[in-house]
């Protein structure tokens, strides 16, 4: 079980530092939005490199973009070491996936809570992890959509013995994540849980304890 704490709801002056404050984190998810695939404008490739030079962390590109079959590259280029693009966006998604992972990154494909997965089942061998959305990108803070706990398990059961990683991003909380997690998920995005409670360490603890206990009934 990892848990991936989003830093869009963390003080973007003070990045290095926010990092800093959740060591128990498994990597640190950053969401690139472009205001274009969806309607908001968050950071680029010059604040992840810089990002980079601060922290020894894995890092999780969460690429909210149009065009990632020209724009995705460079940010394994630059260092993360997952790079996610969403299929809805992208022209040529295998194409895309080998080239990440030429570069030396995992390759990720993401989902929006109304894209199936079946349509891209044969791809799945390309990737090293797949992200359902919970929310419709764009913003933190959102509900989480249950709706989309049944592509949950049925991704879980397409994927079979590939090692490859489920993560979910939207709504997870303490609340939402053991429903995750029994679905069949096993990497976590948390933005707004995290970084809006008081000891943003302890949370990611939590965090990971409840989506290990919901595994075990
Ligand atoms: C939404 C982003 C998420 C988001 C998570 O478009 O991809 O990573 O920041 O934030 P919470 O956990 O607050 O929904
Ligand atoms: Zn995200």
């Amino acid at each position: 079980m990892r848990i991936t704490p989003s830093i869009l709801n963390a003080d973007f002056a003070s990045l290095a530092h926010e990092i800093e404050r959740i060591p128990s984190a498994d990597a640190i998810h950053i969401d690139v939005m472009d205001n274009h695939f969806v309607p908001n404008l968050t950071i680029g490739l010059p604040v992840v490199e810089a990002i980079r030079k601060s922290t020894d962390k894995m890092l999780d590109m969460h690429l909210m973009i149009a065009d990632p079959d020209r724009w995705a590259p460079a940010y394994a280029e630059a260092g993360a070491e997952s790079v996610t693009f969403h299929v809805e966006a992208a022209h040529a998604p295998i194409r895309l996936a080998r080239e990440l992972r030429a570069q030396g990154a995992r390759a990720s494909m993401a989902l929006k809570p109304a894209t199936s997965i079946e349509p891209y089942v044969d791809l799945l061998d390309e990737l090293d992890m797949v992200l359902l959305m919970t929310v419709e990108p764009g913003f933190g803070g959102q509900k989480f959509l249950d709706l989309v706990l049944p592509k949950i398990r049925r991704t879980r059961q397409l994927l079979g013995d590939r090692p490859i990683w489920l993560q979910v991003d939207g709504g997870v909380s303490i609340d939402t994540i053991g429903r995750c997690a029994e679905a069949g998920a096993d990497t976590f995005v948390a933005g707004s849980a995290v970084y809006s409670s008081p000891e943003p360490d302890q949370m990611v603890k939590d965090l990971r304890a409840k989506a290990v206990a919901a595994c075990q009934h």
